[in-house]
C-alpha cells in the first residue's frame, strides 16, 4: 500500500498520560472540537464543554482520576437531548423517541466525536487520553460544569503536549474482529493465542505497573497484563446499576418508555 499519512497516523497513536505543562492555544482546541463536529451524527445530540480553569480542573481528581488534571486542557463530552429536543420544537414537532432510544444513537453521536477529536489532536502534535468514569460522577459533573438537566456527562477526556512517547498498544489480531461472511465462534485455543498477544505487547511496556506506580506504588506487579486485568474489570461489579439509573434519571434522562412520548 502507498504511503497514506491518515493511515500512519491511526497505526501509530497511543493514549497520553504525562504531559508537558505547555498551555494549549484556544485556536487549536477550537480547531480539535471543529474536526470533532465534522464526525458521522444521528442528530448532533452532543456538547463539548472545555476548560483550562485550575479552579475547575482541581475539584475533578476526587471524581476522575489524577489524570483529569494530568494536561492543560480538560474536555467533558456530553450527550444532549436537551439541545436536540429545542431543535424538534422548533422544527413544529414534539419530541416521540424514547430516551432509551436516544441513548444508544446519543452514545454514538458522543463517541465519533469524540474519537475524531482523538486524531485531530494526534495530528496537531497533540496527546489525549479518555477518562471513562464521567456518568457514574455525572450529578458532581453536573454541578462543577452547570449543565442542566438532559446533558449527560458520557466521557471525559485530557489533552496536551505530550511528555511521553508510548509504544503502539496492541490489539486482538485481525481474525478476531473482522469475520468475512458471517461471525466465527473464537475456541478456547483462539482465546489463549489472542490473551498471550495482548499481554506480550502489554507487559513487555509495563503498562499497568508504570501508570498505576503515582497511585498506589508496588501494587500492580509488572508482569500484571491483559490476562489478569480484564477479570477484575468486568468480572466484579464496582458500581451499582440502580446509582447510575437514579442518576440518569436526576439528569431528566427517562429510561422507562411512555409511550406517548415526553410531556
Ligand atoms: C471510553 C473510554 C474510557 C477510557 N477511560 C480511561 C481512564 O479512565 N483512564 C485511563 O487511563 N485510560 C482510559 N481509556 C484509555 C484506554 O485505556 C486506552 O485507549 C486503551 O488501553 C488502549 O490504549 P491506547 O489508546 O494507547 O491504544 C479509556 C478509553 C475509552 C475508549
Amino acid at each position: 500500500m502507498k504511503d497514506n499519512p491518515v493511515l500512519d497516523l491511526l497505526m501509530s497513536r497511543a493514549s497520553i498520560r504525562r504531559y508537558k505543562s505547555d498551555d494549549v492555544p484556544t485556536d487549536l482546541v477550537e480547531a480539535v472540537v471543529r474536526a470533532g463536529r465534522q464526525a458521522p451524527f444521528t442528530g448532533q445530540m452532543y456538547s463539548v464543554i472545555a476548560t483550562r480553569d485550575p479552579e475547575k480542573r482541581a475539584k475533578l481528581p476526587p471524581l476522575l482520576g489524577h489524570l483529569a488534571t494530568a494536561a492543560p486542557v480538560f474536555f467533558l463530552l456530553c450527550m444532549d437531548l436537551r439541545k436536540l429536543e429545542k431543535f424538534v420544537v422548533a422544527g413544529g414537532g414534539r419530541m416521540q423517541a424514547a430516551d432509551l432510544s436516544l441513548l444508544f444513537w446519543g452514545i454514538q453521536d458522543v463517541a465519533y466525536v469524540g474519537e475524531n477529536m482523538v486524531i485531530a489532536a494526534e495530528s496537531l502534535g497533540l496527546g489525549t487520553c479518555f477518562l471513562g468514569s464521567a456518568p457514574w460522577v455525572s450529578r458532581q459533573l453536573a454541578e462543577l460544569f452547570d449543565l442542566p438537566e438532559r446533558v449527560y456527562p458520557i466521557v471525559g477526556m485530557v489533552m496536551g503536549y505530550p511528555a511521553e512517547r508510548p509504544p503502539v498498544r496492541p490489539r486482538l489480531p485481525l481474525r478476531y474482529v473482522l469475520h468475512w461472511d458471517g461471525y466465527r465462534d473464537l475456541s478456547r485455543d483462539d482465546v489463549d493465542a489472542a490473551l498471550e498477544v495482548m499481554d506480550a505487547g502489554l507487559i513487555r511496556e509495563g503498562y499497568y505497573h508504570k501508570y498505576d506506580a503515582s497511585a498506589d506504588p508496588g501494587r500492580i506487579a509488572e508482569d500484571y497484563g491483559w490476562r489478569e486485568h480484564l477479570p477484575y474489570k468486568y468480572g466484579n461489579l464496582p458500581r451499582d446499576l440502580r446509582d447510575l439509573l437514579a442518576a440518569l434519571s436526576e439528569g431528566g434522562i427517562d429510561l422507562i418508555p411512555r409511550g406517548d412520548g415526553r410531556e
